[in-house]
């Protein structure tokens, strides 16, 4: 069973298709229902991850699905302003999706996976976190702050048979990436050693990779065409 968070965004949608052919899938959004006509094998489930209730109950009412955990975690936020003009409401927006929701939902999966003695679990960062994007404080924050958590988990669960790593992603054709003018699309397109912008397909690749190997732990993966 793959859990996605953020699968009503521009990479979730996008990877939804392919993810079915590797197992069944529980496509967890917030604002926005996915449009999953054609795709067998999807459960919609709509969860907000600043709360803990909500992903407490999430845990509860499929508990009886969760079988063999895959946890994609890709629900983000983004807000953009340079740190000395960085609002606090901003800030917390931000770090409760793109952190504590992944501290949340991580702990809530967790018990089950112990239980199964197997587990994967699968952090989507972000190279703007990497290189300190300017104007992304809380993003980059929160998307560096996911390698730390990753390889604790990595530490504290290899015992029982469960993976977790991170994928960086540089820029992808879809998603955030919309956000953005056309002015700083093209600086970021000169950032590319390809000039090209990611393709999702490869972020499944990473997925069934990390779902097939047992030994790659603790580890991030960059997806970011050279950058
Ligand atoms: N696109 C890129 O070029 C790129 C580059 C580097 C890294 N990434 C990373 O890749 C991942 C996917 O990015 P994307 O471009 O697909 O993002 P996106 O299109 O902005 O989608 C964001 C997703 O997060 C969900 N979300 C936001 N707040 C939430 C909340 N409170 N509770 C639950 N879900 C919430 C949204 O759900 P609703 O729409 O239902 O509200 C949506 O599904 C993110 O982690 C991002 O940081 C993307």
């Amino acid at each position: 069973m793959i859990i996605l968070t953020g699968a009503s965004g521009g990479i979730g949608r996008a990877i939804l298709p392919s993810l079915v052919t590797l197992d069944n899938v529980i496509a967890v959004y917030h604002k926005n229902l996915p449009d999953i006509s054609g795709i067998n094998g999807v459960t919609l489930y709509q969860v907000d991850l600043t709360s803990e209730s909500k992903v407490n109950d999430f845990a509860a009412a499929m508990k009886d699905q969760l079988q063999r955990i895959t946890l994609i975690h890709a629900a983000a936020l983004s807000r953009n302003a340079l740190a000395a003009k960085f609002s606090t409401e901003d800030w917390d927006q931000v770090i409760n999706v793109n952190l504590r929701g992944s501290f949340l939902f991580t702990r809530a999966m967790l018990l089950p996976m112990i239980q199964e003695k197997w587990g994967r679990i699968i952090y989507i960062s972000s190279v703007a976190g990497m290189r300190g994007a300017p104007g992304t404080l809380a993003y980059s924050t929160a998307k560096t702050g996911l390698l730390g958590m990753s390889r604790v988990i990595a530490n504290e669960y290899a015992r029982f048979g469960i993976t977790s790593n991170v994928l960086v992603l540089g820029y992808f054709n879809t998603g955030l990436i919309e956000t953005l003018s056309e002015k700083l699309r093209k600086k970021i397109l000169e950032l590319i050693p390809s000039r090209q912008l990611g393709n999702p397909a490869n972020v499944i690749n990473a997925v069934e990779f990390l779902i097939k190997s047992e030994y790659v732990n603790g580890s991030a993966m960059h997806i970011d065409g050279g950058i």
